[in-house]
């Protein structure tokens, strides 16, 4: 039995804020941003929408696109460094508001890297029988944890949620190989206190490293090579970071994804995202051999190789 995705949804909000508004509110510029970040604009949540509301209506798109009821559900992950509250978690909070009364429910911490956390969890308990269908979702809103004075993170970050729904798939189809990591003595360089607290250069050299040998490991482990990718969905960092993972795959231009010019950086949220917006531009196809990257706080990183369609 292999896991796969069987429906995908996103939620972003409606509020743009460009560079140009944040040159109004601190010491930078559209230039330096652009250039440094690719960053163009990012999305910003209204103060009555958290993240659980994201979550959820992120969520509501992806049951109605795997067609599947609420009530089907065996487990709801929601990776997230931006809950609600510390408890209950935000996947509780689903549970209930969607009536997926039989589903168990819980909230990863694995910061940007927390939907690949979720994704490969999901896929044990699919695979091994105990689980059929699993909500897996990234939703942050980061925008509450961002020190708006602070031109070094504050340029970065953006609020968003994408979910999908796993279950089984065809045969060939569905997560052909992954890689799962921590390294807890770099948790210095990006941390929360009160705000998210970063040291941009030491994580900018761990992601371009890391992000680059992940893709090379799940490939590796599937017995594929580099000409065997179709497409990129990196977390969306940083543009030259993803550029990075780009190159390291001799991949063109428009075979990877960089959202992160609109929605700049929704931690968790950023690779769900970034597959629907590719598979309303009609570039993930069915049978196409996707590779997802994630690097964050932790620090952590994941990748999955997976065959899109179910
Ligand atoms: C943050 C980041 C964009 C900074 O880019 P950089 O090229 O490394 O820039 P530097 O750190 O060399 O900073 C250059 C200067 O720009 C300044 N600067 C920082 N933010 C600025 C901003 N928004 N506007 C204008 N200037 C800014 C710095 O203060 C520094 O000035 P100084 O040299 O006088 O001290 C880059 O390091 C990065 O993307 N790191 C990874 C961050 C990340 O992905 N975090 C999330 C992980 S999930």
């Amino acid at each position: 039995m292999n896991a796969g995705i069987i429906g995908i949804g996103r939620y972003l909000p409606e509020k743009v804020v460009t560079n140009l508004d944040l040159e109004k509110m601190m010491d930078t510029s559209d230039e330096w941003i652009r250039t440094r970040t690719g960053i163009e604009e990012r999305r910003i949540a209204a103060d009555d929408i958290d993240t659980s509301d994201m979550a959820y209506f992120a969520a509501v798109k992806a049951l109605e696109n795997a067609r599947i009821s609420a009530a089907e559900l065996d487990l709801i992950l929601v990776a997230t460094v931006t809950p609600d509250r510390p408890f209950p978690s935000v996947a509780c909070m689903l549970q209930e508001r969607l009536g997926a009364t039989k589903a168990a429910a819980l909230d990863i911490s694995a910061a940007c890297a927390g939907f690949m956390y979720g994704m490969v969890t999901a896929k044990q308990f699919i695979e091994s029988g105990t689980y059929r269908y699993i909500l897996v979702i990234g939703a942050e809103k980061l925008s509450k944890i961002v020190n708006w004075e602070d031109r070094n993170t504050a340029v970065l970050f953006g609020d968003g949620a994408g979910a999908v729904v796993m279950g089984p798939v065809s045969e060939g189809r569905g997560i052909v190989s992954f890689e799962l990591g921590a390294d807890g003595t770099g948790g210095k360089h990006l941390y929360q206190d009160e705000y998210v607290v970063m040291n941009g250069r030491e994580v900018f050299k761990f992601a371009v490293r890391q992000m680059g040998e992940s893709c090379i490991h799940v490939l590796e482990k599937a017995g594929l090579s580099k000409q065997d990718v179709d497409f990129l969905v990196p977390h969306q960092a940083n543009i030259r970071i993803v550029e990075a993972a780009r190159q390291r795959l001799e991949l063109p231009e428009d075979k990877m994804s960089a959202t992160v010019r609109k929605y700049g950086n929704t931690s968790a949220a950023s690779i769900p995202i970034s597959i629907v917006e590719e598979l309303e531009a009609g570039k993930i196809k069915d049978d196409d051999l996707i590779i997802m990257v994630g690097f964050g706080g932790g620090l952590t990183w994941g990748a999955i190789a997976l065959r899109w369609g179910r």
